[in-house]
């Protein structure tokens, strides 16, 4: 079988990917580019102990400029959340085929930037929202499709992570890092993007509401609410609401959806702890009744092993697969990919306008692009121009040096290097 020649952008998440590659049928491992040089001497080792035939023929680049010059066919962007659009934009015009990391863009000038970039080169763009694939709203989606919960009137989606047991890992401590910088609402894609990839109807309208800064989120130098709620309306009159953060005292992944003839529910973390468990009521045969089951489908033993309850595998499986030809490949494009993004920047924008109803551009059409292209708006000052937003909507909290030395020297302490955040 053919294998799909991938490099991979980012050496942490990254990883799940290098290893999806170093055990699959459909991909081969061929490059990979960090910055941060200790974390290619970890990944050398972890490469050679996953496949140590085909740790042989990979590249390590600390320069992207000469990572993107590689012989592959794709790049899987698992760099900083905030800068994944100017990449994947990039690769594409250098003819490589594109999976994203969430999330797809932090401003609307770089959603349509991405969309026309799409369009103009005919490349593949895969957006890896993992959660998708869980069981649970995989098997909503499924279920959906063929019929059994009739037409999608409502559905709740949470993604809570209480973030601080990590902080210094995921952030190093640098106060420059994205996960301190970006606002509450951003990172909106795990929560939103289930429900728009079940119910297939675009986001017409939201708004979004932020949960007080609270002390959790002082601690961690966070400056972002520490939860974003979302209120969305799609396409077909459905309602969603989409609960999400890193500031929780605790953790949910959890959905529920409503249809005219049906409800499916994942377990509640609290009662089962497992995004893996179905409740299902509904009126059609052979799901009638009021019924619990643990979904599974012809996939679902080449998932078992992979993180996030096995979703890691489906993104690379299909996006590997629709490369190589299989049109009927379950990727999230760059529309659908939009649709869960823009709810949530635009939520976001509602918290900035005293929660009112924002409507959601289409950038579907070509006409409502022009309107949006240079709409800079974002919390990060090197992406805003003069559409800084802040990143708490009542404005920044201020938070001493001295937080961000607890993390940097927590992370020092563990890792054995203290890092800074370019190199
Ligand atoms: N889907 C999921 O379940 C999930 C889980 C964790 C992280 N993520 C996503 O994965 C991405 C990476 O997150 P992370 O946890 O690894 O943390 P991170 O964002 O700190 O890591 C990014 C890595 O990319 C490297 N990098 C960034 N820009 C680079 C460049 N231009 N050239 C070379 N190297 C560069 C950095 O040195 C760093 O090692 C983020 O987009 C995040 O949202 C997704």
């Amino acid at each position: 079988m053919k294998k799909v020649k991938i490099g991979v952008l980012g050496a942490g998440r990254g990883k799940t990917m290098m290893k999806y590659c170093l055990h699959s049928q459909n991909a081969e491992l061929v490059a990979v580019c960090d910055f941060y040089e200790p974390f290619l001497e970890d990944l050398k080792k972890m490469n050679e102990k996953e496949n140590e035939e085909m740790a042989k023929g990979i590249t390590y680049y600390t320069d992207f400029e000469e990572f993107i010059k590689h012989d592959m066919d794709a790049v899987v962007l698992a760099n900083f959340a905030n800068e994944h659009a100017p990449y994947a934009v990039r690769c594409m015009k250098e003819g490589k085929h594109v999976m994203s990391e969430v999330l797809a863009f932090q401003n609307v000038k770089e959603a349509v930037d991405l969309i026309e970039a799409v369009e103009e080169t005919g490349k593949i763009y895969a957006y890896a929202e993992n959660y998708c694939y869980m069981p649970a709203p995989r098997e909503m989606r499924r279920l959906k499709l063929e019929g059994k919960l009739g037409k999608i009137e409502y559905a709740e989606g949470e993604y809570l992570h209480n973030c601080e047991p990590i902080w210094d890992r995921i952030t190093y401590g640098l106060p420059e890092h994205w996960r301190n910088k970006m606002s509450g609402l951003y990172y909106c894609t795990h929560s939103i993007g289930p429900m728009i990839h079940i119910a297939g109807e675009r986001p017409v309208k939201v708004s979004g509401f932020e949960v007080a800064y609270n002390d959790r989120c002082a601690r961690m130098g966070a400056l972002g609410s520490p939860i974003g709620l979302a209120i969305i309306t799609l396409e077909n009159g459905a309602v969603l609401k989409s609960v999400h953060g890193v500031g929780p005292y605790t953790n949910s992944v959890w959905y529920s959806v409503y249809g005219s003839d049906g409800r499916a529910e994942s377990a509640r973390e609290a009662t089962d702890k497992g995004i893996d468990t179905l409740y299902l009521m509904c009126d059609d045969a052979p799901y009638e009744g009021n019924i619990k089951y643990r979904p599974t489908e012809k996939l679902s033993a080449k998932a078992a092993s992979a993180g996030h309850g096995g979703s890691d595998f489906y993104t690379m499986y299909f996006f590997c697969e629709k490369i190589l030809g299989d049109e009927e490949a379950e990727i999230v494009d760059v529309y659908e990919a939009t649709d869960m993004m823009l709810a949530g920047l635009f939520a976001y924008r509602s918290c900035l306008n005293n929660n009112a109803s924002m409507e959601i551009p289409n950038l579907r059409l070509k006409s409502e692009r022009d309107k949006w292209r240079n709409d800079t708006a974002t919390w990060d000052e090197n992406f805003a121009g003069d559409m800084l937003q802040p990143s708490y909507s009542e404005s920044n909290p201020e938070v001493p040096d001295e937080v961000y030395e607890y993390w940097r020297k927590k992370w020092a302490d563990s890792y054995g290097q203290d890092r800074k955040y370019r190199y």
